[in-house]
């Protein structure tokens, strides 16, 4: 049995589906190649001690019997939680070393609460020696986020445990790993940082004030979705930019994407993009454009001088692993 263990687990980017799979529709998720690490140690005594510099916590410390009593510091929640929860299913304690550290900033969206989970319970299951499967996992991973944040479908859990690319339908009903090759994606951030919780309860705001017109546009990027695994699975780019420039126009009808969004999403597509849309809840965060590799330095180019920032990704990545 290990006593100490560091495990990884990859980010993510929505590709198409997002808030639909809330109201358990299928949403289509890839994972990148930026990281979180998680390393556990396994020490005497009765005391969890959580370090995280890139979110300045220092050895914070607690009594185990503390866990589930008190109020977590807001930048840890996920790591504490974790433990609690894998504690009080499992029936087992120790004094615990966690240190995280990210490949990424949690400012771009690309799930650091997710992977940290994903990587802390992982973790813990190997060094309590627990055999814990991917579906056993998302389960434990899925409770603790939905304790520490109240609203998601799990499509990030989902892509952190997995990695490559995924159908997905909200709360894991279905997870189902698609044969995808490299993915012409250009990724930029329009530099405002959105939370993710206030815009899903915008749009159950509209979904309850107007359900027939909103769950119509749920509907419809329902088919889309389908229709893209399709396209995915066949390679076929100019449909998949048809469907991304859809699924974007029902996400502006769900008020969730902004001027600056737009306006990156409109510099892509006229430099010759496939498509492009929103990524994630929208009001801010990342755009993701489509474009034959010919076109992609033009994209680049049009999204920067737009005013967005382009984040270098890799798709398609490994999902949790254990580092050597
Ligand atoms: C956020 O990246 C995507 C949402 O659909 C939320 C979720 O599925 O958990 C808005």
């Amino acid at each position: 049995m290990k006593n100490k263990i560091t495990v990884s687990a990859p980010g993510k980017l929505m590709l198409f589906g997002e808030h639909a799979v809330i109201y358990g529709k299928p949403c289509i998720v890839t994972a990148v190649d930026q990281r979180i690490r998680v390393r556990v140690e396994k020490i005497g005594g009765s005391s969890i001690t959580v370090n995280a510099p890139e979110v300045k916590v220092k050895d914070y410390s607690l009594k185990i019997s503390d866990l589930g009593k008190i109020e977590y510091p807001k930048e840890i929640k996920f790591v504490l939680k974790a433990v609690e929860n894998f504690f009080k299913k499992y029936q087992v304690k120790s004094g615990l070393n966690l240190e995280t550290k990210s490949g990424f900033s949690s400012l771009f969206g690309f799930g650091s609460s997710s992977a940290v989970t994903v990587s802390t319970i992982k973790a813990l299951s190997e060094i309590f020696d627990i055999e814990v499967g991917n579906k056993l996992l998302f389960d434990i991973c899925y409770k603790t986020v939905l304790e520490v944040q109240g609203v998601g479908s799990g499509f990030d859990l989902a892509a952190a445990i997995w990695g490559g690319t995924i159908y997905f339908v909200g709360g894991g009903k279905k997870i189902l790993p698609l044969k995808t090759k490299e993915l012409p994606l250009v990724v930029g951030y329009t530099g405002i940082k959105a939370d993710t919780a206030t815009l899903v309860r915008k749009v159950a705001g509209l979904h309850k004030n107007n359900k027939k017109k909103v769950d119509e546009i749920f509907d419809s990027i329902e088919k889309l979705v389908r229709a893209a695994k399709i396209a995915l699975e066949n390679t076929d780019y100019p449909k998949l930019g048809e469907l991304m420039d859809e699924n974007q126009k029902l996400l502006y009808k769900l008020s969730v994407s902004t001027p600056e969004l737009d306006n990156l999403i409109g510099s892509a597509r006229q430099t010759g993009a496939f498509g492009a849309k929103l990524s994630g809840a929208g009001g801010g965060d990342c755009m993701i454009a489509l474009a034959d590799k010919s076109k992609t330095a033009k994209v680049k180019k049009a999204i920067e001088k737009s005013g967005g920032v382009v984040l270098d990704v890799k798709f398609n990545a490994e999902g949790v692993r254990i580092e050597k």
